[in-house]
């Protein structure tokens, strides 16, 4: 690691701990090879992508004002032919940035890229079974043996960054877990599990009826989180930080969970440049026509009906609950993550 990459991430650190603006969450597009009955996102209209001219232009706006890392999501990253210029001009910007995927469209190419990519902090692939018919049924596409393809190829090119399979949980395939947690053992990935946000939302909480778990799921997906709260604790390769795994269960079981950040510590930005203090709720602004410096006090103002969201929804969005999570717990979060890499290195 760089001796700046080291001041960015201690810099990164201290403004979580102090609740400062510093993460935006950012679907570079809305467009999307699958068709995942759970998200919303590829299944509204396609709206506006910025261009590389206003990226530029949003995004230097924003590092003046003190965020630091955007989480690239979508839709499908990969879609966009100039992925890799957004790459680059982040990383010149003194953005550390992440990226999720679906993992269908890599290549050998765009995976020698990814190697080159400074800044990129972590490449986030959805893995939610290793069943063709559910991944099918999950995806909207039959997708996987594609899918497994490529993290074989992954797998072989030995990235630099982290790379982390995203499972979302749910009542379909949450027996799943331990496979998929040997899966990602066995590639040398780490394996992210959050449950599927329920509920009513503008975006990632247009959950069909079919995904409400009954009282036996939930009781079963809520054990399975507290297991793996305990594997964390004793350094497998899981991603988020036992607090989370804890949370996520307590919201299987029906609990509000709190604490939300939205709108303080984070914020979203559509495709289009819309703002929001989240992705489920309104967008209020467009930075394409306005400063962050300008709309900010109005996303802060927001906070009382983030409160009002967080202790009456039933959310557990992983970009908010894991970065709010970890932000109050940072000790522990390092303390953990470190076991988990020597543990790593060792070859557990
Ligand atoms: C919206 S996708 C976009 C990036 C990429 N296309 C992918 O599949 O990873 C980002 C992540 O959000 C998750 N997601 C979508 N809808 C969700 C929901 N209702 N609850 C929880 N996670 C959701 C996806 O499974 C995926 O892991």
């Amino acid at each position: 690691m760089t001796i700046t990459r080291a001041l960015k991430l201690m810099r990164l650190f201290w403004r979580m701990h102090r609740r400062r603006p510093t993460f935006v969450s950012y679907n570079i597009s809305t467009v999307c090879n699958e068709a995942c009955p759970i998200c919303s996102v590829w299944q509204r209209e396609r709206g506006e992508e910025l261009s590389m001219v206003e990226m530029e232009r949003i995004f230097r706006d924003l590092k003046r004002f003190g965020f630091m890392v955007v989480e690239i999501s979508g839709g499908e990253p990969f879609l966009r032919q100039d992925l890799f210029d957004a790459f680059a001009l982040l990383d010149r910007l003194g953005f550390l940035y992440t990226t999720a995927t679906n993992g269908t469209l890599l290549t050998p190419d765009s995976i020698n890229r990814l190697r080159n990519a400074r800044g990129l902090l972590q490449l986030a692939v959805s893995l939610d079974t290793l069943d063709r018919r559910l991944y099918q049924r999950l995806r909207g596409r039959d997708l996987l043996p594609r899918l497994l393809e490529n993290l074989e190829l992954l797998q072989r090119a030995r990235l630099p960054q982290p790379v982390k399979l995203n499972m979302v949980m749910n009542r379909f395939n949450y027996r799943e877990t331990p496979a998929l947690l040997e899966f990602a053992k066995r590639h040398a990935f780490a394996l992210s599990v959050f449950p599927v946000n329920l509920g009513e939302g503008f975006q990632h909480r247009s959950n069909p009826e079919e995904f409400i778990p009954d009282a036996t799921e939930r009781r079963e997906m809520a054990d399975l989180f507290r297991n793996l709260a305990q594997l964390r604790k004793g350094g497998e390769p899981l991603w988020e930080y036992s607090g989370f795994y804890e949370k996520a269960a307590e919201y299987v079981e029906g609990r509000p969970v709190g604490p939300c950040d939205a709108g303080g510590l984070y914020m979203d930005l559509h495709a289009d440049g819309g703002v929001s203090v989240c992705v489920d709720q309104p967008v209020i602004a467009n930075l394409r026509d306005r400063s962050i410096a300008s709309v900010w006090p109005q996303l802060r103002g927001e906070e009382e009906a983030v409160q009002r969201c967080s202790a009456t929804t039933p959310c557990f969005y992983t970009c908010t609950y894991n970065i709010s999570l970890t932000a109050r717990n940072e000790a522990a979060f390092l303390r953990e993550t470190a076991r988990v890499r020597i543990r790593q290195l060792a070859g557990f």
